[in-house]
């Protein structure tokens, strides 16, 4: 995407850097609701509210940086996925995205599975109650004890992604006395349209067993060998963040392709398909993303399609979408530090926080949006670029925004959309110490992850 073409600025005009942005937006007080939370709005004094708790309340009694997440939103979007895939379809939730003991109680209330990919997370997710047989277990190099772990407390399904893994999980299974349900994983060899680094389905990389060359064939040949292991179904994870569903299309095509050489190889049907996850939000107002409902129809007209040209009885669908659920719930509070104005290039805005609570810019390029959110401005727009405050100079939150030219220390700026990898993926860089997550519902706050302190971190640090 290239957005460096701008029309005269209003406060750079003559010489305009190279970046990614437009034009700046006609109301900087406007607040995208496809990018923010569904109950963010101001109040009467212009301040920004999440579940009618205003941002100053907040700051003060939660201090920044912070995540502030909207419950009411979050448990909306998990009925709305749920709904939308219907009874005779499961949604895991993908834990990675972010997980606490409060989001696995909201997923078992809403009726959601869910995906972990460590003992942490499955940890978290026993800890907190998840049924044990509502959860799969993934991962590129599993160790033996997360997977004895994982088998002797049950779980729905593992999901293999080795030769070496069916083996491993199928004696471990044996000593154990159980048959474990597996899916196998696939690269289905899709090149999907989003960062290197977040697309994993074209076949040169870490992940699953390729289609190509008949490896998979070969896998499923092996797991239906082996005692320990009740082969239930196959898996395919084709990238993350993606707005066009014409890669789940090629893959359920090669997925349901492989399910028929196993029927007529084998003379089975197996039960289950899993398309992953990897649905695209709106990080800022030019994204434009499907909704469940949408989604969950192209997903499964695609399968019941490619299965009665198959002549195969439509399996059991499940997918896994972790940033569409967690994403757009929340939004990261800063306090605007020092702002430094570079004449001719842009104004460098620093907040208390930085690439320790998301490193998702410096990463993979990410583009986020950002608005002052403690007051309104009638300022004219500035071109801004939001820094953290780490020693480093990647060390960037959003590159190209415009805000209000007034913009002073102490005010309030958030960040949306960073409730997907963002805490999940935080740091302790410069030995910062990492935010609390906050919940905000009716009225009411309360830290489901509390912040890190100094104790937190000298803890660790035996001497
Ligand atoms: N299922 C599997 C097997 C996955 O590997 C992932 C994500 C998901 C589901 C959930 O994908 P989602 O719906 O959240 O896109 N740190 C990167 C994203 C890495 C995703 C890894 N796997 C980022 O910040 O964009």
């Amino acid at each position: 995407m290239s957005r460096s073409a701008h029309p005269a600025g209003p406060r750079h005009a003559d010489v305009l850097p190279e970046g990614h942005y437009t034009a700046p937006p006609t109301d900087l007080n406007a607040l995208d609701p496809r990018v923010w939370a569904r109950t963010v709005g101001r109040d009467a004094d212009g301040v920004v509210t999440v579940g009618g708790v205003d941002v100053k309340t907040l700051a003060e009694e939660f201090g920044t940086p912070g995540y502030f997440l909207d419950e009411n939103d979050f448990r909306a979007r998990c009925r709305a996925w749920r709904e939308a895939f219907g009874a005779d379809a499961d949604v895991f939730y993908a834990g990675k995205a972010f997980l606490c003991r409060a989001v696995v109680r909201w997923l078992n209330e809403e009726g959601l599975n869910l995906d972990v990919c460590s003992a942490g997370e499955l940890a978290t997710a026993l800890g907190a109650g998840m049924p044990a047989e509502r959860i799969a277990l993934h991962g590129n190099n599993k160790s033996e004890a997360e997977i004895r772990r994982a088998v002797e407390a049950g779980v729905g399904r593992i999901v293999l992604d080795s030769f070496q893994e069916i083996v491993r999980v199928a004696h471990i299974a044996e000593r154990l006395g159980k048959r474990q349900r597996v899916q196998i994983r696939v690269t289905v060899g899709v090149e999907a349209h989003t960062h290197e680094f977040i697309a994993t389905a074209h076949e040169d990389q870490k992940f699953g067993i390729p289609l190509a060359g008949g490896l998979a064939a070969e896998a499923v040949r092996r797991a239906l060998k082996l005692d320990g292991l009740e082969l239930i179904g196959v898996h395919s994870h084709i990238g993350s963040q993606i707005f066009d569903t014409s890669g789940f299309e090629v893959a359920a095509h090669r997925v349901v392709g492989l399910l028929k050489e196993i029927r007529d190889e084998h003379g089975i049907e197996l039960p289950e398909i899993d398309l992953g996850g990897g649905l695209g939000i709106a990080y800022t107002s030019e994204d434009d993303p499907s909704e469940p409902h949408q989604i969950a129809k192209a997903l499964r007209d695609i399968v019941h399609r490619e299965c009665e040209a198959a002549g195969l009885e439509v399996p059991r669908l499940s997918v896994e979408p972790g940033r569409a659920i967690a994403g757009p719930t929340t939004f990261t509070l800063y306090e605007v530090g020092t702002v430094k104005e570079l004449p001719a290039l842009r104004t460098y805005v620093s907040v208390d926080g930085g690439m320790s609570d998301n490193i998702r810019t410096a990463l993979y390029d990410a583009e986020y949006s950002v608005a002052l959110v403690s007051r309104i401005s009638t300022a004219e727009p500035m071109l801004s670029r939001v820094v953290g405050k780490h020693c480093e100079s990647g060390d960037i939150v959003v590159r190209d925004a415009f805000l209000p030219a007034d913009l002073a220390p102490g005010d309030l700026i958030a960040v949306p959309a960073t409730g997907a990898y963002c805490r999940s993926m935080a740091s302790n860089y410069n030995h910062a110490l990492r935010p609390p997550v906050v919940a905000v519902k009716d009225g009411q706050a309360r830290e489901i992850v509390r912040r890190e302190t100094e104790e937190d971190l000298l803890r660790l640090d035996v001497g």
